[in-house]
This record gives structure tokens, C-alpha cells and sequence, in this order.
């Protein structure tokens, strides 16, 4: 017999899970907080080698950590002509670095805070990033907005669904995996999840579970 996966659902016990949590929520990259899981810097490292960004736009800054992190690995990959956007409800502004833009924008209405022509003339290939407030119609509202600038090959990434094993969904309206599942009845056909991605280490051995999206 075969079940059924639930969408979602992570190859990890959750006793694991909850352990490495606490080792994210304390790993630092260059002296700054970086909430990143082992797994998906390494699945990071590799669609930023074989995308080769030009632009990364993140929702989510936290202390930089990660946009700092994402412009090493590109400078290491010998890609020069990159811009990493970081933008945040509180931007980051203790740290200076040509690659990076921190501003400051409310996931709850992206829109209101990134002009419509702006995004689109973005350099591609486009790498977006969601790891912002988690809440899941505020994930919707910044798929639904970036969608609108996305091409054949951009990735789109949406963190954290790992919060629904943690426990946590119903302080997030679900979180990103409820907005996932709205965003990809509605869009699915220019869309796919990244199986080889989400399942590099295992089904969904990421905590970003379904959370590797591919234009299509
Ligand atoms: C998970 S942290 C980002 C972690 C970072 N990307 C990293 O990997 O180290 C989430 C961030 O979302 C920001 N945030 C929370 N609500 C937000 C909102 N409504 N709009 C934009 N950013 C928000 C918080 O200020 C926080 O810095």
C-alpha cells in the first residue's frame, strides 16, 4: 500500500527537529545571526551556482546575516554582477557592503513599498526569497506580488514551513505551507516545487519543506 504524503511533511524525527532549531537559532555566519539550516545552505550554494543571480531580492533580513552570506557565496562563484535587495519592517543598519541594499518593507503589503516597474526591471536571472514574518497571508501577499516579475528559471523560496512539524502553525494562520497550498492552486501551472531541491537530503530534509519553487 501506498500513503499518501502529507504536503508538508518532513523525513525527520521530530525530536531532531526540534533540536535543530536551537543550533539555528544560535549559528552565526561571520559574527552575525544567520538562520539557516544546514541542509539548505547547501542547497542554497547550489541553485546560487547554477543560477548565478544576478539579482537576489530577500524578505527578512533579521541582523544581514544571510544576505551577507548569499553575496560570499556569489563572489566566490565568480559572479560580479549581482545585487543582493535585503528588505525588512526593521532593515539592518549596521552593516555597509556595495553588494547589499538593505530597506525597509511590510510583507503585509509589498506592494505598497516596491513599485510595480521596479521589480520588473530587476536584472534576471532573479533568485526571491520569503522568510519575513511567516504568517501565511502575509507569504501569499509577497508570492502573488513577486510573481508578477518572475521568469523561466527564477527561483522563488519560501522558508520555513518546517514551522508546522515545530507546532507553531496556528500562531501563523497555518504559515507558509497554507500559503504554498493557495498559491500553487492558483499558479501551479508556471510553477513547479523542486523535488531534487526539497528532497536533496531525504523528503523535505529542509526547512523549507515544498518551499523550492521553479518558474516554469
Ligand atoms: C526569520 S527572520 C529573517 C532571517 C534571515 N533571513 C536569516 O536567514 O538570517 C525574519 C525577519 O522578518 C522580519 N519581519 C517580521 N514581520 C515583518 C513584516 N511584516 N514585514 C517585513 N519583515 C518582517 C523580522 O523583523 C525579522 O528580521
Amino acid at each position: 500500500m501506498v500513503l499518501q504524503q502529507v504536503f508538508g511533511e518532513m523525513a525527520l524525527p521530530r525530536p531532531v527537529i526540534v533540536g535543530m532549531q536551537k543550533g539555528i537559532m544560535s549559528w552565526s555566519y561571520r559574527g552575525r545571526p544567520t538562520w539557516k539550516c544546514p541542509m539548505d545552505l547547501a542547497i542554497y550554494g547550489q541553485i546560487l551556482w547554477e543560477l548565478r543571480p544576478r539579482t537576489v531580492l530577500e524578505f527578512g533580513s533579521n541582523r544581514g546575516g544571510s544576505a551577507l552570506w548569499f553575496a560570499d557565496q556569489l563572489t566566490a562563484f565568480g559572479v560580479e554582477d549581482f545585487k543582493i535587495y535585503s528588505l525588512d519592517i526593521s532593515p539592518v543598519n549596521d552593516l555597509e557592503d556595495s553588494r547589499i541594499v538593505f530597506g525597509f518593507c511590510d510583507v503585509a503589503d509589498p506592494a505598497a513599498h516596491i513599485g510595480l516597474a521596479d521589480l520588473r526591471a530587476l536584472p534576471k536571472p532573479l533568485l526571491v526569497i520569503d522568510d519575513a514574518s511567516h504568517m501565511a497571508g502575509h507569504v501569499l501577499a509577497v508570492l502573488r506580488f513577486v510573481d508578477q516579475a518572475m521568469q523561466s528559471g527564477d527561483y522563488l523560496i519560501v522558508e520555513d514551513g518546517s514551522l508546522v512539524e515545530l507546532g507553531w502553525a496556528d500562531e501563523y494562520d497555518g504559515g507558509p505551507l497554507a500559503a504554498l497550498q493557495v498559491f500553487l492552486a492558483e499558479r501551479g501551472d508556471d510553477y513547479k516545487v523542486d523535488r531534487n531541491r526539497c528532497d536533496t537530503f531525504g523528503h523535505n530534509v529542509t526547512w523549507n519543506p515544498e518551499g523550492y519553487l521553479k518558474r516554469v
